[in-house]
């Protein structure tokens, strides 16, 4: 083999081991083990099998495995313990190094990859609802810790005058769509107990979640949430906010467009999409190739799931978003200085 060839056997061999990583990661999620070891310490599979009501021989095979790969240690009595620096990235769903929902959105993506082989054959798409709860679930746990901690507390008080308006009287109007689960909705309403917000998703599990997390948070009275597709949105709102969903819109610009019509002189709609390169260059950075991998198993198969469809897929570069802006009437595209590592902001108004 050549050393080029022998270079890619490698990658895909240790690829192969981070996907079984995930795997493992998964099953530790969905059967309750990590949260398990987290709260009552080290166990045999024995005790953890009974402390979970789960088969002791899984239990057993997935401890060693974990052990093997590094996530749990294990000591000489064969109990294993979940390091508490693990137990931040695997047990603890508000935390902002919770990494767990990315396993289920992964199995999510890798179990409809029959469907989006057919989709890529016949130019169909493949539409959010058939990746089902681990996708949905998954994705709104993954940003629930960002949009909890940081939407509220640190990216909104950036934007001067939208804090200002949110913080103001009469009571700011904002529009949350696109919200899925609504945590960024409820956390809105955290930050800014004065505002009304709305919070609007097309898909109906996602909008029933929102409102069960709302009860749960005893935010029910706060916050609104609304089903059906935005394009139909009526305002009046002073805000608007729509996280990382533009790219996933099979056509963005009548519900932008809705949007710049609902929102009173002044009012601003923000923007969170990913933070990929401003053109397309190959070779790309991990950034790039996470949200390719995500174009080509996900986004791009679900933005082509309804016609008409403009195919955006999760690459959506800021001047795409400013095409899009363009048509649907904004005047002005702005990008603002909010840091992170994953997303974008960007202010269209006007
Ligand atoms: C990747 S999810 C993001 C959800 C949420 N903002 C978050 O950060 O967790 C994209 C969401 O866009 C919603 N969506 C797509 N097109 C829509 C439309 N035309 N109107 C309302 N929601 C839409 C989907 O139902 C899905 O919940």
């Amino acid at each position: 083999m050549s050393t080029q060839a022998d270079a890619l056997a490698e990658r895909l061999f240790g690829a192969a081991i981070g996907t079984f990583d995930l795997a493992g990661v998964y099953l530790g999620d969905r059967l309750g083990w990590y949260r398990n070891l987290a709260t009552d310490g080290p166990a045999t599979p024995d005790e953890l099998a009974v402390r979970t009501g789960t088969d002791a021989r899984y239990a057993r095979e997935w401890l060693e495995q974990q052990a093997v790969t590094g996530i749990l240690e294990v000591d000489e009595a064969g109990r294993f313990t979940l390091p508490d620096a693990h137990a931040e990235v695997l047990a603890d769903p508000t935390g902002l190094s919770f990494m767990a929902p990315l396993s289920r959105m992964v199995a999510a993506a890798v179990g409809q990859l029959p469907a989006v082989v057919d989709a890529y054959r016949s130019g169909g798409g493949v539409g959010w609802e058939s990746y089902g709860a681990d996708m949905r679930e998954g994705q709104a746990s993954f940003n629930r810790p960002a949009l909890t901690h940081l939407l509220g507390a640190e990216w909104l008080p950036a934007i001067d005058d939208v804090d200002a308006r949110l913080k103001a009287d009469p009571p700011a109007r904002v529009a949350d769509v696109a919200c899925g689960e609504g945590w960024s909705t409820l956390a809105i309403a955290r930050a800014y107990p004065k505002a009304r917000v709305v919070g609007f998703d097309l898909d109906e599990p996602s909008i029933e979640a929102a409102r069960r997390h709302a009860a749960d948070e005893g935010m029910a009275d706060a916050v609104e949430f609304r089903g059906g597709d935005a394009a139909r949105l009526e305002g009046p709102f002073d805000v608007a906010i729509i996280v990382e969903a533009v790219h996933d819109m099979a056509n963005p610009v009548p519900v932008l467009r809705a949007i710049r019509e609902s929102l009173v002189d002044g009012g601003s709609l923000i923007v969170v999409d990913e933070r990929v390169a401003e053109r397309f260059t190959a070779p790309g950075d991990e950034l790039e190739r996470f949200m390719y991998g995500w174009s080509i198993t996900t986004c791009l198969p679900d933005g082509r799931s309804r016609a008409p469809s403009v195919a955006t897929g999760t690459v959506m570069r800021p001047d795409t978003l400013r095409a899009y802006a363009g048509e649907a009437g904004f005047g002005s595209v702005e990008i603002l200085p909010v840091e992170n590592d994953f997303f974008r902001f960007y202010r269209l108004q006007g």
